[in-house]
């Protein structure tokens, strides 16, 4: 080393690297902070087949919707194969892992459709599933059930139920989906436990006074998060809260962060007949905390104006 050579200005470089490494390390825990809820879906993504998800356009606003959830419970998916998903899958793939769990074609007559989980597997695992054993018919479309894990402490699962209820029996569906919570909540001895998807529960399919005395309204412990009177509907002249997100258990409740309708159209700028192509209906979303974990915001935001100070 060259003598006379003042240590001072060899050592600022190093202090500034540091230092930008802390900035960074504590923006990155900024945005991981942002980003700590956990979103569950559930859209009827109106009669969902592969030479429907082929067409760009459609596909493009499917992915953008679907990367939004780290659990998505698709309805109206009419595809024998698994070509549908397994594209979108595709799709969506590009930097997140996914994966999916879909029940059989479901339906009385030649008309059937699925139910199709897609999930955020670096996020979520299937705990166990089953399609509810409807002996007595009841539904057009029986609840598959699933139970997945979730990165909470305060809740490290909950029981999903989807329906998409079959509009000329909407009151008797959605009192049979009472049973399903009994019987899915006692199998797993869960009580925290979501129902979720299209249940047609207004406008023509469910007069108001009906759907108020609807089992899973007059009995206690269930929340209805999507609240009466919001638009689910893409259509600017039908204004229905068809799509609906109920939930049970002082878990789930604890750990809720916000529930509202995915107003797409809006966010996409999509004119109405461009989001009829993606779907008549928009999707439904709740957010769920992981509860208190890491440093609290407050104390990230001091870390970040310390770290930024010192490079100045
Ligand atoms: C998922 O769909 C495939 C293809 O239709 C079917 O073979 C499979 O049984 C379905 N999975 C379940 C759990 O029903
Ligand atoms: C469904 O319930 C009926 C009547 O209780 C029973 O006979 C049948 O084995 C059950 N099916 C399944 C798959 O559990
Ligand atoms: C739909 O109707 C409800 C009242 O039932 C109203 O509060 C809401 O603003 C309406 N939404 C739209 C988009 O027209």
């Amino acid at each position: 080393m060259p003598s006379g050579q003042p240590v001072f200005p060899r050592r600022v470089p190093d202090a500034y690297i540091a230092m930008r490494g802390l900035v960074v390390a504590s923006l990155l825990i900024l945005l991981v902070g942002g980003t700590d809820a956990f979103r569950i879906c559930a859209f009827n993504a109106h009669r969902l087949t592969l030479t429907k998800v082929i067409k760009e356009s459609v596909m493009d606003t499917l992915v953008q919707i679907l990367a939004r959830c780290d659990i998505m419970v698709l309805q109206e998916v009419v595809d024998s194969s698994q070509n549908t998903v397994l594209f979108l899958l595709q799709k969506l793939q590009s930097s997140k892992s996914y994966s999916f769990l879909n029940s059989s074609l479901l339906g009385r007559s030649t008309y059937k459709e699925k139910y199709v989980y897609i999930y955020r597997s670096d996020k979520t695992q299937v705990l166990n599933f089953y399609q509810y054993n409807d002996t007595e018919d009841i539904f057009a479309r029986e609840p598959f059930v699933a139970q997945f894990t979730l990165p909470s402490k305060i809740l490290p699962s909950v029981v999903l139920v989807p329906l998409h209820t079959t509009p000329k029996d909407v009151e008797k569906e959605l009192n049979a989906l009472y049973d399903v919570f009994l019987d899915v909540s006692q199998r797993w001895q869960n009580e925290n436990v979501i129902l979720l998807g299209d249940f047609n529960a207004d406008c023509a399919s469910l007069a108001k006074k009906r759907l108020n005395s609807l089992l899973l309204r007059t009995k206690a412990g269930f929340h209805w998060v999507i609240p009466d009177g919001e638009d689910t509907t893409v259509r600017a002249s039908t204004n229905c809260t068809y799509d609906r997100i109920v939930m049970h258990g002082q878990g789930c409740q604890k750990l809720l962060k916000a529930a509202a309708t995915f107003d797409f159209p809006r966010r996409f700028q999509l004119t109405e007949e461009e989001a009829l192509r993606v779907s008549d209906h928009y999707p439904v979303e709740v957010e769920l905390n992981k509860a208190a974990q890491g440093i609290p915001p407050h104390c990230l935001s001091t870390l970040l104006l310390l770290s930024l100070s010192q490079l100045g």
